[in-house]
């Protein structure tokens, strides 16, 4: 049995906060995949690539000069993108949303698939994206699809660039989080959509732990804790 649980779902139900969560209390690697989209996105604004240019975009996916790093006090990796700490550069609703643009193109997930999987090793993975249970690790005895509310997420967006001192009004937060799960779900390749065999998770009224006990009880049915 493979040693990873896919956690999927739209952005904002939440899956970041419970994937770190969890690879803290089980000890297991991280894949945050939507990073690797979001680097794939800012590598092209940087490079002045089109956001439609297939070729250059799978070019820098598959050559991406990118290492995560062990932030000294804290648990969390950080990407180095070409030398540089881009962690907050790459949160931006602008890169959020450009990442959603590149990742609909199939040249561009075939060229990240390999360094996904490489995440995999003997010592656990958790992977969080939005085809983790469905391409990337379609054998992964736990999956998890976590959904919430549109208005759920936007509200929680919007506290947490509230908290960052960003001001943004929600409607447009709400409009943001629409626009880019009708992308991410209606795309041909790789749509996000939970695998046949996945345990689907409304956060909607739930807390993070709540959250967190639920997958912890999945994972110890099939006996992986
Ligand atoms: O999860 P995050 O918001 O960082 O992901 C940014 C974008 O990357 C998503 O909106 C989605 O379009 C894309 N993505 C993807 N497949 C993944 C992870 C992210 O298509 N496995």
């Amino acid at each position: 049995m493979q040693k990873v649980i896919t956690i999927d779902g739209p952005s904002g139900s939440g899956k970041g906060t419970v994937a770190k969560i969890l690879s803290q209390k089980l000890g297991w690697s991280l894949l945050d995949s939507g990073a690797l989209y979001r680097l794939v996105a800012f590598g092209a604004i940087k490079h002045g690539i089109a956001l439609d240019d297939c070729d250059a975009l799978a070019k820098l996916a598959l050559n991406l000069d990118v290492k995560f790093e062990l932030q000294a006090d804290s648990e969390l990796l950080i990407p180095v993108f070409e030398g540089e700490n881009v962690a907050s550069l790459i949160r931006t609703e602008e890169c959020g949303s450009a990442a959603s643009k590149v990742a609909a193109l199939t040249p561009v997930r075939d060229a990240l698939l390999d360094r996904q999987r490489a995440f995999l090793t003997e010592d656990g993975l958790i992977a969080d994206g939005r085809d983790m249970g469905t391409v990337v690790f379609p054998d992964a005895p736990v999956k998890i699809y976590l959904n919430a509310s549109a208005e759920e997420r936007a509200e929680r967006r919007y506290n947490q660039l509230k908290n960052s001192g960003e001001t943004v009004s929600i409607a447009a937060i709400l409009n943001e989080i629409r626009t880019r799960d009708e992308r991410d779900m209606n795309r041909e390749v790789a749509p996000l959509k939970p695998a046949d065999d996945a345990i689907e998770i409304d956060s909607t009224s739930l807390t993070i732990d709540q959250v967190v006990d639920q997958i912890s009880d999945a994972l110890s049915n099939v006996g992986l804790i």
